[in-house]
């Protein structure tokens, strides 16, 4: 099935408010970016935007590298990987909210190196270059009510939030989201009060962050101190397996450790599921020029397969699209 092509649509670079930017558990933090007057374009589930981790300049420009003009610009570590960091990093969009005081947009991310160390000490009331949005986004069946279940693994979770916000809006059937991580210490979500993680792998409505949406939620965690033990594939996969009536309206989305999301496409694939992946892979411009974030996908072509940008032609691809190196272990 072909996913949705975003090429097409407005993005552009804007100075955005941070409203807040605090700790959601032992690693990530919820950055909420306000542009006063809307004009922000059109967004999608399954988008990205690339953050500036370096400073706005006074003049409210985004504080760039010195060039002289007497030749090549000189990159050094420094530039690249030091406090501030020269390239922007890519961030799925985890909610956004249009208002009349303007548009919000929502990022959860997690602390890892220079970039998002630098982004931690951001303070509310300063600004942060925004370039987007980017990327295709996830497909949305309008053919039938779907069923739907989320899969985010880590990092992979903030873009399932804005998935179920909008298959509320389009009336989906049922949603369920498995959330997996190694250790209850590094869970991104709220819980709603009073509700138990099952451990039994049983969707409750115990997650905030879902719940709002009328999504039910699984947990996982591999360490076992927070709802399922094991992976969150196992859960998904048991899951699925009593989906049986309703495996033509049933569709998978996932994001995560990249183990995690060939796992789970080919237990898609392997009982005739949709599945739907978002692949992260290593970006610079994160608008198709620079070749970074190359991915094979499959081709009908004599070797079967040809490099796509994961930036612009992704980041969402078909389970039965991507070609993975090497033997699943
Ligand atoms: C489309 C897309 C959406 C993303 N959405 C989110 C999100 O919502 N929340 C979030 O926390 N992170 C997300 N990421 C990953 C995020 O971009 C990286 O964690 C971030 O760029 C790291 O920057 P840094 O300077 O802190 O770390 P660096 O100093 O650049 O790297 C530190 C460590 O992180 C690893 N790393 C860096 N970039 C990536 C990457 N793209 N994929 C996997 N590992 C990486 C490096 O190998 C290294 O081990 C996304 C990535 C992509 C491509
Ligand atoms: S990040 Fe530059 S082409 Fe994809």
């Amino acid at each position: 099935m072909a996913l949705c092509s975003n090429s097409e649509l407005a993005r552009g670079t804007f100075v955005m408010e941070v409203l807040a930017n605090h700790l959601l558990c032992d690693e990530h933090y919820l950055l909420r970016l306000h542009l006063v007057g809307g004009g922000f374009p059109a967004t999608q589930p399954g988008q990205f935007v690339q953050l500036q981790c370096r400073g706005v300049s006074d003049r409210g420009g985004l504080r760039t590298v010195d060039w002289d003009d007497s030749g090549w610009l000189k990159l050094t570590g420094a530039e690249l990987k030091g406090a501030e960091p020269l390239l922007r990093r890519p961030m799925s969009l985890a909610g956004r909210c249009d208002t009349d005081e303007g548009v919000e947009l929502e990022i959860i991310y997690r602390v890892v190196g220079a970039g998002t160390r630098w982004l931690s000490a951001v303070g509310t009331g300063e600004t942060l270059g925004v370039l987007g949005p980017l990327g295709n986004a996830f497909t949305i069946r309008g053919d039938v009510k779907p069923l739907a279940a989320l899969v985010g693994g880590g990092v992979g979770i903030p873009p399932m939030i804005y998935l179920a916000a909008t298959l509320r809006a389009v009336g989906s059937k049922k949603t369920v989201a498995f959330c997996g991580m190694r250790s209850a210490n590094l869970l991104p979500l709220g819980f709603v009060p009073g509700a138990n993680v099952s451990a039994d792998g049983r969707p409750t409505s115990s997650i905030a962050d879902f719940a709002r949406y009328g999504a039910a939620s699984v947990v996982t965690t591999d360490d076992g101190s927070l709802g399922v033990r094991g992976f969150v594939t196992d859960a998904l996969e048991k899951w699925i397996d009593r989906q049986a009536d309703a495996a033509e309206r049933l569709v998978v989305y996932v994001c995560g450790p990249e183990r995690m999301m060939r796992k789970a496409g080919e237990m898609c694939i392997a009982r005739g599921v949709e599945c739907q992946l978002l692949l992260e892979r290593y970006m610079a411009c994160g608008m198709g020029t620079c070749q970074s974030c190359v991915c094979k996908i499959r081709a009908d072509n004599p070797q079967g397969w040809e490099y796509k940008l994961c930036c612009s032609d992704g980041p969402v691809f078909g389970a039965g699209e991507v070609v993975w190196e090497g033997p699943l272990r």
